[in-house]
């Protein structure tokens, strides 16, 4: 049974203040956890959290990272700097990226190979809007995007985290059912284990309006092995709820 892992993305949220909180009280809370917790933090954090971290089985993540291991690439920040912070994680390819900064598929998968290379583990994210969904084309836009990631990372796909985050479920309440969460899933892992018979490892993360309320009707489908949240990891409490949920 795949350990499940629960990744908090806190998008552009925290302070110093905020963050000695929320992060004292997840690790604490998380002791008896039998799951894998990993905050995704702004850029500024990841030092703070490796701190207060310290003796949890807390992992530190990054919302982004370079396509680029280094050089004249103002204002980002690469995989072997994240590295030297203890960063375990970063999310790569979020429909906000995707949809603010214009990241392509290829981009996206440029992004999880540098990772790869230097120690980071990508969490790639899919997932169609509202538009492509009511004309019938998740399956197509989800593999799409997960075909660019493993035309360039094929031979190590299975060392990714994936998430399946449909837009029209991120931060609105709108959560996709476990039935519609799980029959995208299922052609993600399908699609996966044609590229490596190894990719039945790789956690497949739902994300979108996941909460204390249906993280267990989400996390007992087949295939949802585990949560990337964003509003409700901000709340300890509710971020709590999810991690027992999972373990
Ligand atoms: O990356 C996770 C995020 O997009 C989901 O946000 O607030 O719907 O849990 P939220």
């Amino acid at each position: 049974m795949k350990q499940k892992l629960i990744a908090g993305n806190w998008k552009m949220n925290g302070s110093l203040e905020a963050n000695d909180a929320l992060v004292r009280a997840v690790a604490a809370g998380m002791q008896d956890a039998k799951c894998d917790v990993a905050l995704c933090v702004p850029a500024p954090y990841p030092a703070q959290v490796q701190m207060l971290k310290a003796g949890s089985k807390l992992d530190i993540g990054a919302q982004d990272v370079s396509q680029h291991a280094g050089g004249a690439f103002t204002g980002e920040v690469s995989a072997p700097m994240l590295r030297e912070f203890g960063v375990r994680y970063a999310i790569v390819g979020h429909s906000e990226r995707r949809q603010y900064h214009g990241e392509t598929d290829a981009v996206v998968a440029e992004k999880a190979k540098t990772a790869l290379a230097h120690g980071v583990t990508p969490i790639v994210c899919v997932g169609e809007t509202l538009a492509q969904r009511e004309a019938g084309q998740t399956e197509e836009v989800v593999k799409r995007q997960m075909a660019a990631v493993i035309h360039v990372n094929g031979h190590c796909i299975s060392e990714i985290v994936v998430a399946y985050e449909p837009v029209w479920a991120i931060g609105t309440g709108k959560t996709a059912t476990p039935a519609q969460a799980a029959e995208v899933h299922a052609l993600l892992r399908k699609q996966l284990l044609a590229a490596s018979a190894h990719a039945g490892r790789v956690p497949i993360l739902y994300g979108g309006s996941m909460n204390a309320a249906n993280a267990a009707s989400l996390l007992a489908q087949p295939d949802i092995d585990g949560g990337l949240i964003g509003g409700a990891s901000l709340k300890a409490p509710d971020f709590l709820q999810i991690i027992a949920a999972a373990s």
